[in-house]
């Protein structure tokens, strides 16, 4: 008995030591799951526990502003970003982008980010014919593809942003990020994976007008789900403008209330899960956090 329960602890124990943390957390949210491919799969997901270490994490290191006092704030601060467009064939449907796609895509970031004084520069554009990767790379890396894909592809330091397109194979997954205090630990996987049907220019709606991109930078640079802890208690995403609310919302409902008091929930907002249609929006609560977030631990100076 006691044997057992030693080589099942020392077992989980292992498991738990072979995993980078990181990937624990992306998990696919339950919805996501019961309706594949309608409602907004992103992957970035953060148990309230683990939010909470690396909140302590980033309060304890986060520089003072007066550190800041001398940023020029009417100059956006300008993040390289390298693209790797994994494809199996030379065709559109086989991953090989358009390049005005990727110029659109472009262009709806830096309008998407243009409130918060960040900008983002694109580079350069890798493209990879590797059927496997365009088809297998998954949320929960099955296949254990994701590591070799980045350890090969990967540019840059953690002021760097790494974009990888992949077909997720359809599955409803849109993407999934890194988040900015992961780096030290784990810089191989940072940057951000998402599917390739998901920029501008594409045909099909609701997720089609770049804003997984928008969304999953926001992971990038250090935020949560307006909803995150699914609870109208707690800390909920650690901005204080965002209303709190407990549940995610699709589509663009026309008003919704999950949490009493603080208003309604921010359905517009790039961090909630609505339709690329629908969000328009980051707080300036949002954009302290995200700007704190990245002096800490991306090295930028914004
Ligand atoms: C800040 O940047 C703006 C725009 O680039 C420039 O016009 C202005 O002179 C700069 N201010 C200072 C104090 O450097
Ligand atoms: C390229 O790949 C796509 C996606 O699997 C497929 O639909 C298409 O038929 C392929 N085209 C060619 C020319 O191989
Ligand atoms: C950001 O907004 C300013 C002021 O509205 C505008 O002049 C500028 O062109 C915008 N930049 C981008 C990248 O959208
Ligand atoms: C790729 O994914 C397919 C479908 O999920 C699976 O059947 C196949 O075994 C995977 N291939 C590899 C080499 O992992
Ligand atoms: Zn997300």
């Amino acid at each position: 008995m006691i044997i057992n329960q030693l080589l099942i602890s020392s077992l989980l124990f292992l498991s738990v030591q072979a995993i980078p943390r990181g990937l624990l957390d992306r998990r696919v949210p339950p919805d996501f799951k019961r309706d594949p491919g309608r409602q907004r799969g992103c992957g970035t997901l953060i148990s309230p526990d683990r939010a909470d270490d690396l909140e302590n994490q980033f309060q304890g290191l986060k520089p003072p502003p007066s550190l800041f006092l001398a940023v020029n704030h009417s100059t956006p601060a300008v993040i390289p970003v390298y693209w790797h467009a994994i494809a199996e064939n030379k065709t559109a449907e086989g991953g090989w982008i358009p390049k005005h796609q990727l110029k659109l895509q472009m262009d709806v970031m830096n309008a998407d980010y243009n409130s918060t004084g960040i900008q983002f520069h694109h580079v350069s554009t890798t493209r990879v014919i590797n059927k496997l990767w365009f088809r297998n790379v998954t949320l929960n890396d099955e296949d254990q593809l994701e590591l070799p894909m980045k350890k090969r592809l990967r540019r840059g330091d953690a002021g760097t942003l790494n974009i990888y397109t992949v077909s997720f194979q359809n599955d409803g997954t849109l993407g999934f990020a890194a988040y900015p205090a992961d780096y030290n630990q784990y810089s191989v996987y940072d940057g951000i994976v998402i599917r390739y049907t998901t920029l501008p220019g594409n045909p099909t709606p609701p997720y089609n007008l770049g804003r997984t991109l928008t969304h999953e930078t926001g992971h990038w640079l250090g935020l949560y789900h307006t909803f995150q802890g699914e609870s109208c208690d707690g800390p909920g995403d650690y901005v204080d403008d965002t209303p709190q609310h407990s549940v995610e919302n699709f589509g663009c409902p026309s008003s919704v209330d999950t949490c009493v008091g603080g208003g309604d929930d921010p359905i517009h907002n790039f961090m909630d899960y609505t339709d690329d249609d629908c969000m328009n929006q980051f707080t300036l609560g949002q954009t302290d956090r995200l700007k704190d977030q990245i002096r800490t631990f991306r090295n930028i100076t914004v």
